[in-house]
């Protein structure tokens, strides 16, 4: 846990050991049995995903894009109340906003592509992400902070799993001399990068105080604790 809120070059190594990258960038659909067939892998058999595996990736995916759309939300309604009194703070928010705004885009590309559906709870997931950014945002530029702290911790540890899932894949695909289809080392390489944008608003939040928010433990428990209980749902609702 606290692993993830030492300095970013920390995190990149302890990240980077579990999840060490072996991706080349391409493009295609990736392989399910109804979809590309093995003659257009190239020289190896194309490694087909199982019904577990097929899952596990449509739940991820519905889970990124409900995220990515909460955090959008959660600094739409955080940044005109935290840069009214600390203006300074506005290249910040807009930089973290529109990092935000490509995550959504990027996933909401993602499961139109692959044709996942949309968490049913989005609507849900919208009000409580614009109250989460509103109520942080009232409490002030610390404890909007510890919301992005938290928010960030939860879901750079998500991406993680996810990218370590995909790889676990590519080197059983290795194992039987066959190779994961592209599209999903570029979906690897896409959360891989993801990951590392929220892992730098988590330092933003540290740099900027945080840890100074008023009550600190709580406030970072309830909304971690949120960001699993939403994890969870979307996974399967
Ligand atoms: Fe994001
Ligand atoms: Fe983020």
């Amino acid at each position: 846990m606290e692993m993830l809120t030492v300095r970013r070059s920390s995190v990149r190594l302890f990240l980077d050991f579990l999840a060490p990258s072996t991706l080349r960038s391409c493009s295609r659909h990736y392989a399910s049995a109804a979809s590309v067939p093995p003659s257009t892998a190239g020289t190896k058999p194309l490694y087909i995903l199982n019904k577990r595996q097929r899952e596990y990736l449509d739940s991820a995916l519905r889970v990124n894009q409900a995220g990515e759309l909460a955090a959008t939300l959660i600094y739409t309604a955080q940044t005109p109340q935290v840069v009214r009194s600390h203006p300074h703070l506005r290249p910040l928010m807009k930089h973290m906003y529109e990092q935000e705004v490509g995550h959504l885009n990027t996933f909401n590309a993602l499961i139109a592509k692959h044709q996942v559906r949309p968490t049913m709870m989005y609507p849900i997931w919208e009000q409580a992400a614009t109250f989460l950014g509103w109520s942080t945002g009232a409490m002030g530029r610390e404890a909007a902070m510890a919301c992005t702290e938290a928010v960030e911790t939860e879901i750079g540890t998500h991406y993680n799993e996810q990218v370590r899932e995909i790889l676990s894949w590519e080197a059983e695909a290795e194992r039987r001399g066959e190779e994961l289809d592209p599209e999903l080392k570029e979906m690897v390489s896409t959360f891989r990068r993801i990951r590392d944008e929220e892992l730098e608003h988590l330092d933003h939040a540290v740099e900027n105080d945080s840890k100074e928010a008023k009550p600190y433990d709580p406030l970072v428990n309830v909304i971690r604790l949120g960001c699993r209980v939403a994890i969870k749902i979307s996974e399967r609702v």
